[in-house]
């Protein structure tokens, strides 16, 4: 489980994150969204300890964020960030292997070698592994960063915006693959997202902030209503139902 108590975090005298309280169940895929500037990413890095909290208490798997040690709560909890800038020159086969890093500090076992192979077909890097990263277009390098998360085997999966530039194919791919890393592995899968449609198809419950606070909180069903939609980004959204599934659809 995620409990998030009373989380804040001010950049200056701007509170950012402001007395949010969440609790995340163990298994099951959850959505963050919310307009830009809401606080999602920085809600989601106070979780993996990106960044520190000003204040309340946040603690993943009963590991308190704010004192855990390293190694361990990077065995539990691994973070796709939102960007993710190229420092050091790696190929798709470094990155995704660096994701094993805390476990097997620089020697690979067969298991992670393993994890490895399964993180880069998963994610259809298959032919790219020798090619540097900026080599890559923008989807393929978000799709790499994306294999290097799951290859770290954390029972905690966070995920900031992975659809960033991905074509429609591989969007509705990684979402399937992130639905079955949590039904069948158990895995507990929390991303940010901004496709509403997409988060309210494949999430077990939405969470949706604003300015800083957790505004609406639900099954999709009960995000999906032009009432919440409305409340969350002051837009008029209509909700259609097709074969029991609820989209949303704005009018140009
Ligand atoms: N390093 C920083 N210094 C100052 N302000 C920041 C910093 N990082 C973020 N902010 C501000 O904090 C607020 C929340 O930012 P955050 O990145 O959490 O939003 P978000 O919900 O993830 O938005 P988006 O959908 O655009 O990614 C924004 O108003 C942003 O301008
Ligand atoms: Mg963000």
């Amino acid at each position: 489980m995620i409990r998030v108590e009373n989380a804040t975090k001010a950049y200056g005298t701007s509170v950012v994150v402001d007395g949010v309280s969440l609790e995340l169940p163990t298994g099951g895929v959850t959505s963050i969204v919310g307009p830009n500037g809401a606080g999602k990413s920085t809600l989601l890095s106070t979780v993996a300890r990106l960044l520190p909290l000003d204040g309340g208490r946040i603690s993943v798997a009963g590991l308190d964020v704010s004192t855990a040690d390293t190694r361990e709560l990077a065995r539990v909890l691994a973070m796709l960030k939102q960007d993710n800038p190229l420092t050091v020159r790696l190929s798709v086969q470094d990155l995704v292997s660096f994701g094993r890093y805390p476990h097997s500090r620089g020697r690979l076992t067969e298991t992670d070698r393993a994890l490895v192979r399964t993180a880069i077909s998963y994610l259809d890097l298959e032919g790219l592994e020798d090619r540097f990263l900026d080599e890559l277009s923008g989807g393929q390098r978000q799709r790499a960063f994306v294999a290097m998360v799951l290859a770290q085997d954390t029972d905690y999966v966070l995920l900031d915006e992975p659809l960033n530039n991905l074509d429609m194919p591989h969007a509705r791919s990684m979402m399937r693959r992130l639905r079955r890393t949590a039904d069948e592995l158990n895995k507990t899968v929390v991303i940010v997202i901004h496709d509403i449609n997409f988060a309210a198809a494949y999430s077990d419950q939405i969470v949706a902030m604003k300015h800083g606070r957790v505004c609406r909180q639900g099954s999709p069903e009960e995000i999906m209503t032009s009432e919440a939609l409305a409340d969350i980004y002051d837009m008029d959204l209509q909700v259609h139902e097709i074969e029991g599934r609820r989209f949303a659809q704005y009018y140009f």
